[in-house]
């Protein structure tokens, strides 16, 4: 009955992910999936998250409802505008708690296939796999514009702006507001406010994915182009909590799609809701009660906020140790790129060649494209890393 269906290739972050856990070598290295570890290479419980847990108790487990836990929704707007965002005072936000940031994106897809069907959706050149496939499953044909500037390591952005300006009218553009995946070179201001002014131009319509809020700078400061752009425009944005609370399993995200005015917002809740319905019915409790129970709670939220930062510091403290230990051994390597980008992802500049020659001759696990998850870098592995990289960028 099943005969005709194809293997699946696999996917180029989890299935890699798998490999790494079933590599009998003790001293592999995984710097392929986006999972933050800390000092000592485990997944970190928040003191915040753990106080929240405790609160909280077992107690029983209702339904949510389609639009996930109301403290929740209410934690991922201040947290994303700022609680003093017009778009928030005027109630013209609609938010759903979500399946993860993937829930977000995919949920987005399904919501502009409905009520924007038919237009091209353009993603960054490179981003991550998955922004095609799900918009390609709501039944989207994706494009790209030029982002990564292979020669200068920096953002293309003289090409990035003339595509979108000679994309057709009405385009969808999905943009990754800070700690860009897979490349860590973010838009500055000046750069942001040109993107904005010719999305709006053009009537694009703008889906932020916002998946690392408080890795890049400030979880203030990383929300800064999204909050200036819900200024000027309506917009769908994507956020995770999964790095940032460090609560994969849970799968915590949420949408939020800042409309015109009250009334459309209470509309376009309404779809959200619906399109949650025919796709999961509801989203899980214990995800919706741990981020509500930190993000309602001052103390909480302050403590949170300050372990968020610890994470960042680490990152950034292990980016400088890595390029220190690369040009400890080699003068030519190049390991600049490692300090001027940011958050979890740097992108080496590696071949998938000299990907695959780390991982089967050292087990360091990097990303076919050259990605490196930074956030797997301890004081004890860099030394590892860094002769490996040597050794295959000389190869
Ligand atoms: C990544 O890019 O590694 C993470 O966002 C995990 C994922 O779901 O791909």
């Amino acid at each position: 009955m099943f005969g005709q269906v194809e293997a699946f290739a696999g996917d180029p972050i989890l299935s890699l992910n798998d490999s790494f856990k079933a590599d009998p070598r003790d001293e592999k290295v995984n710097l392929s999936i986006g999972v933050y570890t800390d000092e000592k290479g485990r997944l970190p419980v928040l003191g915040s998250v753990r106080a929240a847990y405790e609160r909280l108790g077992f107690a029983e487990r209702p339904y949510l409802p389609m639009e996930g836990h109301p403290l929740y929704r209410e934690g991922v707007q201040k947290l994303v505008f700022g609680a003093a965002h017009p778009a928030l005072t005027d109630k013209r936000v609609a938010t759903i708690q979500t399946l993860g940031g993937t829930g977000a994106v995919g949920i987005a897809a399904d919501f502009l296939a409905k009520h924007c069907p038919g237009r091209t959706v353009l993603v960054s050149d490179p981003t991550w796999d998955n922004h095609h496939g799900l918009f390609q499953r709501a039944g989207f044909t994706t494009a790209t514009y030029p982002y990564w500037d292979r020669a200068n390591r920096s953002v293309d952005f003289t090409g990035m702006l003339k595509a979108l300006d000679a994309a057709e009218a009405g385009s969808i553009v999905v943009l990754q507001p800070v700690c860009h995946n897979p490349t860590g070179v973010d838009l500055d201001e000046a750069q942001q406010a040109a993107v904005t002014d010719v999305l709006v131009a053009k009537g694009h319509i703008a889906v932020f994915d916002m998946a690392y809020q408080g890795f890049g700078a400030s979880l203030d400061e990383d929300a800064a182009f999204v909050r200036r752009y819900a200024e000027r425009a309506s917009c769908l944005v994507a956020n995770s909590f999964s790095k940032n609370f460090s609560l994969y399993g849970e799968r915590c995200g949420g949408l939020s799609v800042v409309c015109r005015d009250a009334d459309e917002a209470e509309r376009v809740l309404g779809q959200l809701k619906l399109a949650v319905r025919r796709s999961y019915s509801s989203p899980p409790m214990m995800a919706g009660l741990l981020v509500a129970t930190v993000l309602g709670d001052e103390g909480l939220r302050a403590q949170w906020s300050r372990e968020v930062d610890e994470m960042r510091t680490r990152m950034d403290a292990m980016r400088k140790r890595l390029a220190e230990q690369i040009r400890a051994l080699s003068n030519e390597a190049d390991a600049s790129f490692l300090t001027s980008q940011r958050g979890m992802f740097s992108f080496t500049g590696l071949s998938e060649q000299q990907v695959t020659a780390m991982r089967e001759r050292d087990g360091v696990y990097l990303v076919g494209s050259g990605r490196m998850c930074v956030a797997g870098l301890t004081e004890a592995n860099v030394p590892k890393v860094a002769k490996s990289f040597v050794e295959a960028s000389q190869a």
